[in-house]
């Protein structure tokens, strides 16, 4: 009888902690750069996932959303005491981030070791949604293999034989050129040089001396942010764009474009957005975030915006109780994700299954 007792009063503490957590605030952890070659497209994340949050009346699956943030200075070494302090030191409930690929995949393995909600709402790491995939790791972005792979088809049906890459030597950058590779290449194709320099150093001269000594047939590159402001810049200064035509992964233009200015103009470059879409939906969040931010939004934007979508898919299929993981997920891998980009699934590895773009 006794025993009987304490169990129905464990039952009741923990139906009515389960209660208490649904109507509690649910807080969100933001780790993103705020520092380096890659705030902007941290800023741009965290107005989109928060454009989305304020859309909803500031809750999700009935929670109201409260913030934390942690700026991860795109810092791979920092990476895993930042996730733990979101963890550990604020109790996050779910976890978001980040714009980096070599950051990304410590907070992966952090989300999975300790079952935590993780949204990637840029980096690309193709581990991330491959063999480090788990049932509580979502992406709203793409993998690097994504944008690359589509640009190795357009570059071999313009007829290009030869060409040298450049690139950050790290993961996305790695990953997005064997992606661009693997198309090329199948194509009849030939990569003749691959160039890289450590991130994020944009001291180009030396590289791109290099490629004009190789005269290839054109030049494929992922650089993103800041750096992809200086490479275009470089590239057009050094007399190559005339002679070489430059195509990248879509980062390489993206939310940098202004800053680039007529050094940009013509370029070819592939990605899962584009700033010309015309689409209802693509128009009224283009419209909102411009509003609200007195900015243009880009691909960074729509991926904070979609993170905050799927985060909400999930919590409304749970009515807002995090802890019942494999609903949540179950839920967020049957959706169809009303994207401005234009609506894609994931798929079983929690990765986006989307079109890419072909944009000038
Ligand atoms: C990455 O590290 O995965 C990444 C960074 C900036 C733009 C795209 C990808």
């Amino acid at each position: 009888m006794k025993l009987k007792n304490i169990a129905f009063a464990a039952a009741l503490v923990a139906a009515t902690s389960a209660a208490q957590a649904q109507g509690a605030k649910l807080k969100v952890g933001l780790m993103l750069p705020a520092t380096g070659t890659f705030a902007a497209l941290g800023t741009a994340i965290e107005n989109g996932f928060k454009l989305y949050v304020a859309e909803q009346g500031g809750k999700l699956g009935g929670r109201e959303i409260e913030f934390v943030k942690v700026d991860d200075e795109s810092d791979p070494a920092k990476a895993t005491d930042n996730v733990n302090k979101l963890i550990k030191r604020d109790n996050v409930d779910v976890l978001v981030g980040t714009v980096h690929s070599g950051v990304a995949m410590a907070m992966a393995k952090v989300a999975k070791d300790t079952g935590t909600l993780l949204f990637v709402p840029n980096a690309g790491a193709d581990a991330v949604t491959g063999p480090m995939c788990a049932p509580n790791i979502f992406r709203s972005s793409f993998s690097n293999w994504q944008p690359g792979y589509a640009m190795g088809e357009v570059m071999a049906k313009k007829g290009h034989k030869n060409v040298v890459t450049i690139t950050w030597k790290y993961a996305a950058g790695d990953e997005s050129v064997k992606g661009f590779k693997e198309a090329f290449e199948k194509a009849g194709g030939k990569v003749v040089k691959e160039l890289s320099l450590p991130f994020p150093n944009v001291e180009f001269q030396a590289l791109l001396t290099e490629i004009a000594a190789t005269k290839p047939d054109a030049v494929y590159t992922f650089f993103a942010g800041g750096g992809a402001v200086k490479f275009v810049k470089d590239y057009a200064a050094a007399g190559l764009k005339k002679n070489i035509p430059l195509y990248g992964a879509g980062f390489l233009t993206d939310g940098t474009l202004e800053a680039q200015g007529a050094d940009a103009d013509g370029l070819l470059t592939t990605l899962h957005y584009a700033d010309s879409l015309n689409t209802p939906r693509d128009n009224s969040f283009r419209l909102a975030y411009a509003k609200t931010y007195k900015l243009q939004p880009d691909v960074y934007a729509v991926q904070g915006y979609d993170a905050a979508q799927m985060l909400g898919i999930g919590l409304t299929a749970v009515k807002g109780d995090v802890s019942k993981k494999a609903e949540f997920a179950d839920a967020v891998r049957k959706a169809k994700i009303d994207s401005p980009r234009g609506a894609f699934s994931v798929s079983k590895a929690h990765n986006p299954v989307q079109d890419i773009y072909l944009r000038r």
